[in-house]
């Protein structure tokens, strides 16, 4: 690896979800992935619970087409750096990594802002074997991300323009045959942030019902995706410049599909 880049100059991929979803496997696995191919012996590395954010340093050729698996410094390649942040998916930690997305929405401060231009891409790892976290805890997550990465593109508007930050949906576990295939995934999750919307959005109306000074909401505020629309689907945030993909992939495990979709994905967005 190179020393001599600055830590902080490298584009930064952002791991989020749920505890339990393995973003610090993934990561386990990534790290480990150029070591197994030298004399260093890889070592199988515990995962626990995460408390903080850790990252480490990868590498894709420059064609993209480099597989995670090689060591790119080993065969002299010219290679794009990147750092994976992993991040606590714990409920009561989210505040940090949310803040890593920055913008200059409502929350935004300077430093959010500085922290933004460096995030090239998001991904949001989900347990697709548990279904129960599924529609509640990851999606009550995921709305804050999107929500968050919708109001950095609205906030910026007027001045300079955000840089789009694309989320992939990492769709985990799929050697377990508990698992929901990508697709279905996907159209949970819609269901899910849609019913999160609307309740959202309810409470938003309560609020300002019966108080004297009323403060009303502007319009979209707190409505994730396009205004008014019925149903919500992934598609609604290209309209805020944000892309949403959810792919399906395995960690660990026998026979599932792997990581190299998402190492793809990873190659073309840094
Ligand atoms: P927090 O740190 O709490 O946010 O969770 P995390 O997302 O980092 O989860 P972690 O990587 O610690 O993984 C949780 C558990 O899921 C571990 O026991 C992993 O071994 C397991 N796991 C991760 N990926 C897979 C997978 O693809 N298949 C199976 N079967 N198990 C997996
Ligand atoms: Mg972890």
């Amino acid at each position: 690896l190179t020393r001599a880049t600055p830590y902080t100059s490298l584009p930064t991929i952002l791991l989020l979800g749920p505890s339990g979803a393995g973003k610090t496997a993934l990561l386990t696995l990534l790290e480990r992935g150029p070591l197994s191919t030298s004399t260093n012996p890889a070592q199988a590395a515990p995962t626990h619970t995460s408390q903080v954010s850790s990252a480490i340093q990868l590498a894709v050729s420059e064609d993209g087409q480099s597989s995670w698996r090689k060591d790119l410094d080993a065969s002299g390649s010219t290679a794009t750096s990147f750092l994976l942040v992993d991040t606590p998916g714990h409920g009561k930690l989210r505040a940090g990594a949310l803040e890593k997305l920055g913008g200059a929405g409502k929350t935004g401060g300077k430093k959010g802002e500085k922290a933004s231009t460096r995030t090239k891409a998001v991904i949001f790892m989900v347990d697709a074997a548990d279904s129960e976290i599924l529609a509640t805890d990851a999606a009550e997550y995921l709305y804050d991300v999107l929500l968050t990465l919708q109001k950095r593109t609205v906030g910026t508007k007027t001045s300079r323009a955000a840089t789009s930050i694309p989320v992939l949906v990492a769709a985990n576990k799929l050697d377990l045959f508990t698992a929901l295939p990508a697709a279905l995934v996907k159209s949970r999750l819609e269901t899910e942030l849609g019913r999160i919307r609307k309740t959202r959005s309810k409470g938003l109306l309560e609020a300002s019902v019966g108080t004297e000074e009323v403060d009303v909401p502007e319009e979209g505020d707190d409505w994730l995706g396009e205004y008014g629309s019925e149903k919500f689907k992934f598609e609604q945030m290209r309209e805020f410049d944000v892309e949403v993909e959810v792919i399906g992939g395995s960690v660990a495990g026998e026979g599932g599909p792997g990581v190299d979709r998402w190492w793809r994905w990873i190659a073309e967005k840094i």
